[in-house]
C-alpha cells in the first residue's frame, strides 16, 4: 500500500518553543515593529538600513534556536506517511529537524537575494550590508517574500494541498492570505487536524480535529491519532 499524502502548513507557532518570537501573540515580533517599516518592498526603498537591521537580527535568533519535539514530530511521521510541509516560517528548523520535503512560502533568512533578479539568490549566515551586490551588480536583500509581494510557492503548495489525504495546520492564526485560503483547496471530507496553544477560526467541517496545546505537547497525542489512520 502506497503511504496516505499528508500535507502540514506550519506557521510561527511551531517554532515558538525553540525560542523564537510568534507575529501575533501577546510579545510577538509585530508589538515590536511596524510591518510597514520591516516588511514591505516601500520599506526596502525608504530605509533599507532599517530593514536589513531586522533581518539581521532574526538571522542570529535563527542560528541560535534548535528543532525542538514538534519539528521532530513531522519527520517520524515520515515513517508512515507521505509528508510535504507548507510552511509560512522563514526559519530552517524543519530542515535541521531532518524534514525532506519543506516549501517555504515566506522565503528563507538564511538566503539573500538580488534586489532586482529574483532567481539570484544565496546561501547566508552573516548579516547582510548595504553595498553587498549580487552578480547583477544589484544591492542583495533577504530572500523574503514581503507584504504586497508576490507568493510564488503557492503554485506547488496548491496542488500539494488539492493532493492531501489527510491535512494538518500547526501554530497559525491563519490570517495572512494567501496561505490561510491552503485549507480551501483540501478535497472535501479529507480529515483535517489542527494543533495550535490557540484555536483559530478555521471553516466549519465535520471531520475537523482540533488539539488545543502547544505544539510539543500536541505533538505527541496527534502522532497517536495519525497513527490509527494511516
Ligand atoms: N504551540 C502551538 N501554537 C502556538 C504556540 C505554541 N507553543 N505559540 C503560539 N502558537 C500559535 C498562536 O496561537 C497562533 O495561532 O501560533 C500562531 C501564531 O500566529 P502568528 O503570530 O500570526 O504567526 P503566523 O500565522 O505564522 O503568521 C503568518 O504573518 O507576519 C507574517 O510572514 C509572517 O509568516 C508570517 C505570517
Amino acid at each position: 500500500m502506497p503511504k496516505k499524502k499528508l500535507i502540514v502548513l506550519t506557521g510561527a507557532g511551531i517554532s515558538a518553543e525553540s525560542g523564537l518570537k510568534t507575529f501575533r501573540d501577546s510579545d510577538g515580533l509585530w508589538e515590536g515593529y511596524r510591518i510597514e517599516d520591516v516588511a514591505t518592498p516601500r520599506a526596502w526603498r525608504k530605509d533599507p538600513q532599517r530593514v536589513l537591521d531586522f533581518y539581521n537580527y532574526r538571522r542570529k535568533n535563527v542560528l541560535q534556536a534548535k528543532p525542538n519535539a514538534a519539528h521532530y514530530g513531522l519527520v517520524e511521521l515520515e515513517k508512515d506517511f507521505d509528508v510535504t510541509i507548507i510552511t509560512q516560517n522563514i526559519d530552517n528548523l524543519h530542515e535541521r529537524a531532518g524534514s525532506t520535503r519543506i516549501l517555504h512560502l515566506h522565503g528563507e533568512i538564511l538566503k539573500m537575494r538580488s534586489e532586482r533578479d529574483t532567481e539570484l539568490v544565496y546561501e547566508i549566515n552573516g548579516d547582510i550590508k548595504l553595498g553587498d551586490t549580487a552578480e547583477d551588480g544589484c544591492q542583495l536583500r533577504p530572500h523574503i517574500v514581503w507584504f504586497e509581494e508576490a507568493v510564488p510557492m503557492m503554485e506547488q503548495a496548491v496542488p500539494a494541498v488539492a493532493s492531501a489525504d489527510i491535512f494538518l495546520v500547526i501554530g497559525t492564526s491563519l490570517v495572512v492570505y494567501p496561505a490561510a485560503g491552503l485549507v480551501n483547496y483540501t478535497r472535501p471530507g479529507i480529515p483535517v487536524f489542527i494543533l495550535d496553544k490557540k484555536i483559530p477560526y478555521i471553516k466549519n467541517n465535520d471531520r475537523l480535529t482540533a488539539i488545543e496545546k502547544p505544539a510539543t505537547e500536541g505533538m505527541e497525542e496527534l502522532k497517536q491519532l495519525l497513527f490509527m489512520i494511516r
